[in-house]
């Protein structure tokens, strides 16, 4: 008689989502991604008895969902309490403790914008579609505008080159151009549930190195110091190449998703030929472009805000905004989460909810 094994257990218990937000109305984006909120106001939810509850049970939606988008313009919000909720959504769903909001890299580059009101925040990104065409300037090997570019290269996580790289981003467009500028998100859980058991497998015995050498160059070229430490410990000085795994398990829902197969901080899958490691990231992008099934994608108007996980989706801009005449402005926080693992007890999305496999 064979011996029947015991159910791994997962590392972390997964959350349950509560009911704290089930007033709010909203609207899925796709069966898949997505989920937008046309009236909802984050102030509201922050000036709620129940704020806490509903930051977590906000934050675990996120992590089921991918992307939230907010419609309404969010002006009543004050910077402050943007980075109050993008930390908070971290720190209820048990995130390390001593970890808190990201400081980027190049904070001290010149080139960088002030916010609105002419003062900078070390935990704010200012994205501004002028500044970054001078940023992109002082950086070495970027190929000449000779033809057209490769959008593929957009895709990735954010602050993937850390060795904690981030949970939750909170983007507020503050200035939208009159056409484009659009951001799309993929679900990393569905792209890994179209894989192949074998070809899972696969994956999930690999890691990616991770690295950013522009950081270094910028920092050179501009003469100034790279901000340290970056919302973690473990996130110093130049240390920019971790090696994360190309599947992980999202701590908050316990599935397993695609995450460092391909993109913009994506340097090298360790180990393999450079062959295969061409054909893999070829791969995994043909996967995103040819499931877009899977991609959520924002048209943004003033005011409106995204907020993600980056633990289970990769996004992509659309950098289009030079054909038209205006600039797209927006304010980003993001929060540190752990280092990322994959569980070997957890599963892919569709086999927890009881899903068909396609
Ligand atoms: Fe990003």
């Amino acid at each position: 008689m064979g011996s029947t094994a015991a159910p791994l257990k997962l590392m972390r218990e997964p959350l349950k989502n509560g009911n704290s937000i089930d007033h709010l109305d909203y609207i899925d984006v796709t069966p898949i991604i997505g989920r937008e909120y046309p009236a909802a106001s984050l102030k509201a939810m922050l000036e709620a008895p129940n704020a806490d509850e509903q930051l977590r049970d906000l934050a675990i939606t996120i992590c089921e969902r991918g992307v939230v988008f907010f419609r309404a313009a969010q002006d009543d919000l004050s910077i402050g309490e943007q980075k109050y909720i993008t930390d908070m959504l971290g720190k209820l769903t048990g995130r390390p403790k001593e970890n808190g909001l990201h400081v980027h890299p190049l904070y001290n580059d010149p080139n960088n914008q002030p916010m609105a009101d002419g003062t900078n925040d070390e935990n704010i990104y200012v994205i501004n579609s002028e500044a970054a065409k001078k940023l992109y300037a002082t950086m070495k090997d970027r190929p000449a505008a000779t033809e057209p570019r490769d959008l593929g290269h957009e895709w990735h996580s954010d602050s993937l080159f850390e060795n904690c790289p981030s949970d939750f981003s909170f983007l507020r467009m503050e200035s939208t151009p009159p056409a484009g500028g659009d951001t799309l998100w993929v679900s990393g859980y569905e792209i890994y549930d179209r894989l192949s058991r074998p070809y899972q497998r696969f994956l999930e015995s690999l890691t990616a190195t991770c690295a950013q050498p522009v950081f270094k160059s910028a920092c050179e070229k501009g003469g100034y110091a790279v901000m340290s430490p970056r919302g973690s410990p473990l996130n110093v000085d130049f240390e920019f190449a971790p090696h994360h795994p190309v599947v992980r398990t999202h701590p908050v829902t316990g599935w397993k998703s695609l995450f460092a197969g391909v993109g913009l901080h994506v340097s090298r899958i360790d180990d393999v030929t450079s062959y295969e490691d061409s054909m893999i990231r070829e791969y995994v992008l043909r996967l995103i472009t040819r499931n877009h099934d899977c991609i959520a994608r924002m048209h943004w108007t003033r005011g409106a805000c995204a907020i993600w996980s980056n633990v289970c989706t990769l996004h992509a801009a659309t950098p289009d905004t030079h054909l038209v005449d205006g600039i797209r402005t927006g304010v980003r926080a993001s929060g540190i989460g752990e280092v990322p693992y994959l569980d070997p007890a957890s599963t892919g999305r569709r086999e927890a909810l009881g899903m068909p496999k396609f």
